[in-house]
């Protein structure tokens, strides 16, 4: 019993027929660049909808939403409620959520059970994992039985114990993997595959040679698309900022700065002023205003 997805969820999903698919992604390949963002909440979810492609529920919503260190505390039910969030708020852009670390990865069956009652319980159209040869067997497995994949590879911030950091990839020899992982990932049948963090030089390559369009993130415009998550390039997560994320607003400072001056009425008995108060009744004064 995977549940269902709530009934206002599937009614868009079902009755909004010009939501882009993930055959549409796949269709763009060496076209106008896809355009992607992160979203985790309904208000963000309705603020891209209508200039993104691709809106990825991401992972990252754990150290961007909820304080955690890595991705890897990670749980499917937090991409289940964060998922059904985001849902409410779309109605064109296509809809991704990743699979959480742990939920996937001990055979293609695991990430079939995951990945259906994601699907179920959240009504996207398809999930995103990280891994290129070693979950080429999974990809498979599940874009067979109805469940689109989007890859993963490069820098994959689930295995960043594995690779001692958030480290650039695929640098000198190492190129060799990640053009293998991204090239197992397209012929397994993903529809599009995520390069984080690798040079210029390997994502034209990368690019050139898979069938399916690349999402770089710090991957250069080489890519068939851009993803970046929306809280870095808003300018409201200020924990770390990574050198491939550019700044579009400073949102953070501004809501600081609103807050400040928020105290500071109240603090001043400033705030409430008369136009914020309710009268007695009716008529009488200040009591123009209804309940
Ligand atoms: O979790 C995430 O937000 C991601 C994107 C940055 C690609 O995986």
């Amino acid at each position: 019993m995977v549940g269902n997805v709530g009934e206002g969820a599937l009614l868009s999903a079902v009755a909004n027929i010009k939501a882009i698919t993930p055959p549409d992604i796949r269709s763009r390949k060496g076209g106008t660049p896809l355009v992607c963002l992160t979203a985790y909440t309904t208000p963000i979810a309705k603020l891209v909808d209508r200039h993104c492609d691709i809106v990825l529920v991401g992972d990252s919503v754990g150290m961007v939403l909820h304080g955690l260190p890595s991705t890897l505390g990670v749980t499917l039910e937090m991409m289940i409620m964060h998922g059904q969030a985001v849902r409410r708020g779309l109605e064109q852009a296509l809809m991704i959520v990743d699979m959480p670390f742990g939920s996937y990865e001990e055979s293609p069956e695991q990430a079939f059970r995951n990945a259906a009652r994601v699907m179920a319980q959240t009504g996207c159209a398809a999930v995103k994992l990280e891994g290129g040869e070693a979950m080429a067997e999974t990809i498979r497995f599940l874009a067979a039985r109805g469940v689109p994949v989007m890859g993963h590879v490069g820098l994959t911030p689930q295995a960043v114990n594995t690779f001692g950091g958030y480290r650039v990839q695929g640098r000198g020899g190492d190129a060799e993997r990640v053009g293998a992982d991204a090239l197992a990932v397209s012929e397994a049948g993903a529809f599009a595959v995520v390069l984080e963090k690798v040079p210029e030089v390997l994502a034209r390559r990368i690019t050139a040679e898979v069938a399916i369009p690349t999402i770089g993130i710090g991957a250069s415009a080489a890519c068939d698309g851009q993803i970046l998550v929306v809280d870095d390039m808003l300018g409201i997560f200020g924990d770390f900022r990574p050198k491939f994320v550019k700044r579009y607003a400073e949102l953070g400072e501004i809501a600081e700065a609103a807050i400040a001056a928020y105290a500071q009425d109240v603090r001043d008995r400033r705030f409430p002023a008369a136009e914020h108060l309710f009268g007695d009744a009716p008529g009488t004064v200040n009591g123009g205003e209804g309940a």
